[in-house]
């Protein structure tokens, strides 16, 4: 497959001793990269959402324990295993909800865990493959996706699911990505409250790609679907379970409750790290839920206040209200336990 000539952001790159993370907090005023040498700075960019979207976490991960070999192999072996093994556990505490993270970490435990002539160029091997294959996953997606929006003429996408969420290019935004080089669609973008994910990094991602896009407030939705513009919702996931429910971004449940309303298709793409095959359903999934500052006017974060917030930041979408799984090995129409096993098989 040829890829599109594509500039898209970065939101990570290996340096050889460090790892740059672009600061998404600080997006579209300003673009900033922070270098990190050590798996205790990695954890905190991601803990704090320096670096965000389920993928780009998970390779964020991969590098920090790469970070963590690189700062203690020269110890004795029984010191250096036991401290990069507790810098694993540091990484997988920084958010509980994007499976990739858990996903890239075992990659690079069983690259430890064999017998290897030279520990440190094997973890970095690890980490820039967990990196590529997901970049090759998202060309192979945008293709996938783009094909089932044939003669489409307006989309909506809900968070951020581009170059700066993945290892580049982007789950949902790559199909929005390869659909418009295909035929000019209309795009909108929902704000993604209370981070604004949306109105921050997607439309500033589109613009990049000189893709028009149209924001709109998360509670609009309904409305302009109403109206006639949107042929399909396409969102990203953070864990889809082993019968197809999807957790994503709070607010993707309620996309898909209003675009079966008005008969809209609802597309979720995915590479097949986010797939969770040890859950059953997506009521297993934990649901991360964050401080209520990012919520609450500071005026009602005082002791004593009588207001507060309730912040989870994800939801789960029911499987059947899924019209199409696509992943790097295929797509799934009307996804169901059969057809996400069947994905289990394909090399
Ligand atoms: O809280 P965030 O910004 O990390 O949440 C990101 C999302 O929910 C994305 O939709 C998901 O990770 C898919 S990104 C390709």
């Amino acid at each position: 497959m040829t890829r599109p000539n594509n500039n898209t952001v970065q939101a990570l790159q290996w340096t050889g001793n460090t790892l740059k993370v672009l600061d998404q907090r600080q997006l579209p005023e300003a673009i900033v990269y922070n270098a990190y040498s050590d798996a205790a700075g990695v954890t905190e960019a991601i803990a704090t959402m320096r670096v965000r979207g389920a993928p780009a976490i998970g390779i964020a991960a991969a590098y920090g324990v790469v970070l963590s070999v690189i700062k203690h192999h020269a110890e004795a072996p029984a010191h250096w295993r036991q401290k990069v093994a507790a810098d694993i556990e540091m990484l997988a505490t920084s958010r509980p909800t994007a499976v990739n993270l858990f996903w890239a970490l075992e990659q690079m435990k069983a690259v430890l865990n064999q017998p290897q002539a030279n520990p440190l160029e094997a973890i970095l091997a690890c980490a820039e493959k967990i990196h590529a294959d997901d970049i090759a996953a998202n060309y192979k997606m945008g293709e996938l996706g783009a094909e089932l929006l044939a003669g489409a003429k307006g989309v909506m996408t809900h968070c951020n699911t581009g170059a700066l969420a993945t290892g580049g290019y982007g789950t949902a935004l790559g199909v929005i990505r390869s659909a418009y080089r295909r035929q000019p669609i209309k795009v909108y973008a929902g704000e993604t409250r209370p981070w604004l994910q949306g109105a921050r990094l997607t439309v500033w991602e589109l613009a990049q790609d000189s893709i028009p896009v149209t924001l709109i407030a998360d509670s609009a939705a309904a409305w302009l679907m109403k109206s006639g513009a949107i042929d399909w919702v396409i969102v990203g996931a953070d864990r889809i379970a082993a019968n197809g429910d999807t957790a994503n971004k709070i607010g993707t449940y309620s996309l898909a409750v209003l675009a079966k309303q008005h008969g809209i298709k609802f597309m979720v793409v995915a590479p097949t790290t986010t797939i969770d095959w040890e859950i059953k359903n997506g009521g297993q999934v934990e649901i991360e839920q964050r401080h209520q500052n990012e919520l609450l006017p500071a005026c009602y974060l005082k002791e004593g206040s009588l207001v507060s917030a309730w912040n989870p930041v994800f939801d789960v979408t029911p499987v059947e209200l899924i019209a199409a799984l696509v992943t790097e090995r295929g797509v799934v129409l009307k996804p169901d336990v059969q057809g996400i096993r069947g994905l289990k098989d394909v090399i």
